[in-house]
């Protein structure tokens, strides 16, 4: 998609778009627009009752008397009112629009109607909405009809300060590209990308942005006893892999802020195997580590001021006879035994030894962990909230703040002593289920809390339910979401940064 500021129309476009305020009241550009139509937008708003409704579009296909093919006219409300995510989901339902009216290029024509919050600043909103929205994952289709493909592929911001306009839009861009980096990842097919595969991409992606990437591989995670990680590999004849991403872009004494990510590139069940129908989902069960990869592009390709290390734990779950059994107990990195009760809590058992190594190599002073952890994260908040845990009530504050800033809402959830006690073992220090079906989220974090030493501020979030969208949302086309990179973006930018 090529956006583009210009001050006036540099080039043919399909479509124009203008706006009106709240109770229908035309812009300048509308009302310019309305009359080179021999006012056709009044007659369509009359026709259906468009009342210039914050986000409302009305379009009207072969106007008369001008040279675009389609003329729409979206409604900004109360301009006073508006937000930043009332512009992005504007952004991204015109893209909707002008695909599904067959658009090629657009001219989207603001004005002094958009003052209060900056001409410039609204249009890097509506940008960064239309380009989010327009994410496809269709490498792979060889017989796609014409039709169906997107016709969109160009548009341009009329605004008063283009220079500026670019400039705003520099950071969204480069978020973009994390983002889609991530959706790609997450849709990617099992069999293509596996944790060798994934390692790959990660030195690939984030290495010419001057992180530094070490991926380890299964010798050296076996000698470093990280035993937990090691058995949910051993099923699998694709190696498991443990990479970390150190960037550095704050002070030598600032401490390290660290981000750990669940990567099980498919997760069968392994022996306590998952039913049939549906498995083939369980391949974005890596989304939380490519969120965490997405997060260092983007911190990486904005220059934060933050030193940051991401740690993802890749795994293959997968039934095999040298698969590691229910009973079975293992030692993990930190020392501490675990009965393996149920090798389908997978995701637990490779975080605990990336949640260990993180601390003892880095030292951070806090760390957020993404994972795909349960299904019971799903039954608690269904699609529309991440659960977060935490021991540290200001970060996991501030991570709800920033996820309700940019749309990916994370909610609350608490911990108690009765759920740590739950996953007490006879045979070992610790089993990683309970054997009940309560609270099952929890449980998952009371097994990581474990792992967290102490003075360590640790959040946990659970997106099972949000990794992957089940329908169209604002700047989320259907699919992979790439929940938690814009979230980290911004709690980064708002609470960790250096101003
Ligand atoms: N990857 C799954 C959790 C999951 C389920 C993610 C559905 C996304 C959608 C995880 O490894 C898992 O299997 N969890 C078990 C834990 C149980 C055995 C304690 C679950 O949720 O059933
Ligand atoms: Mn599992
Ligand atoms: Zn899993």
């Amino acid at each position: 998609m090529k956006i583009t500021f210009e001050t006036r129309p540099s080039r043919k476009a399909s479509a124009c778009v203008v706006f009106s305020t709240e109770g229908g009241q035309l812009t300048e550009q509308a009302q310019v627009w309305d009359k080179k139509s021999g006012g056709a937008l009044k007659r369509a708003m009359a026709a259906e009752d468009f009342r210039g409704k914050k986000t409302k579009i009305l379009a009207i296909s072969g106007p008369a008397g001008v040279a675009v093919s389609h003329l729409l006219l979206v409604g900004l409300g109360k301009p006073a009112n508006l937000k930043a995510q009332d512009c992005e989901k504007t952004g991204s339902d015109l893209a909707s629009e002008l695909n599904a009216r067959k658009a090629t290029s657009v001219q989207i024509i603001l004005g002094s109607e958009l003052k209060h919050m900056g001409v410039e600043v609204a249009a890097s909103h509506m940008a960064t909405g239309l380009l989010l929205n327009s994410y496809r994952f269709s490498k792979y289709l060889t017989k796609e009809a014409k039709e169906k493909k997107p016709t969109l592929h160009s548009v341009e911001f009329i605004v008063p300060a283009p220079a500026l306009a670019r400039k705003l839009f520099d950071a969204p861009r480069k978020l973009a590209d994390a983002v889609f980096l991530v959706r790609d990842l997450v849709s990617e097919a099992p069999n293509v990308l596996y944790p060798e595969s994934f390692a790959n991409i990660i030195k690939r992606e984030l290495s010419p942005l001057g992180i530094a990437v070490k991926v380890l591989g299964r010798q050296e995670i076996r000698k470093m006893g990280m035993g937990a990680l090691a058995a949910v590999g051993q099923g699998s004849d694709r190696e498991e892999k443990l990479v970390t991403m150190h960037y550095e872009g704050g002070s030598k004494n600032q401490k390290n802020v660290a981000f750990v990510g669940k990567g099980v590139t498919f997760d069968t069940g392994g022996i306590s195997l998952k039913p049939g129908p549906g498995m083939e989902e369980m391949k974005f069960d890596m989304a939380g580590a490519a969120a965490v990869v997405g997060l260092m592009k983007t911190l990486a390709g904005r220059r934060a001021k933050i030193n940051a290390v991401g740690v993802v734990a890749l795994a293959e779950n997968m039934p095999s006879g040298g698969a590691c059994r229910p009973g079975d107990i293992v030692k993990s990195m930190s020392g501490q035994t675990i009965e393996i009760n149920n090798t389908d809590a997978e995701g637990r058992l490779i975080l605990c030894d990336a949640l260990w190594y993180v601390q003892e190599k880095f030292k951070p002073a806090q760390i957020v962990d993404l994972a795909t952890l349960t299904g019971a994260a799903i039954i608690a908040l269904g699609h529309e909230y991440g659960a977060v845990f935490s021991n540290d009530e200001p970060l996991s504050k501030h991570l709800v703040n920033a996820g309700k800033e940019v749309s990916e809402e994370l909610w609350p959830m608490p911990l108690n002593d009765a759920w740590d006690k739950a996953i007490d073992s006879p045979a070992a220090d610790m089993k990683n289920i309970s054997g009940g079906r309560d609270a099952g989220s929890a449980i998952g974090a009371h097994f990581l809390k474990r792992f967290i030493q102490k003075g360590v501020a640790w959040a946990h979030l659970d997106i099972a339910g949000v990794a992957w969208s089940y329908r169209d949302r604002a700047g989320v086309p259907k699919g992979a979401s790439a929940f938690g990179v814009r979230l980290l973006d911004r709690y980064v930018a708002k609470y960790c940064e250096m101003k």
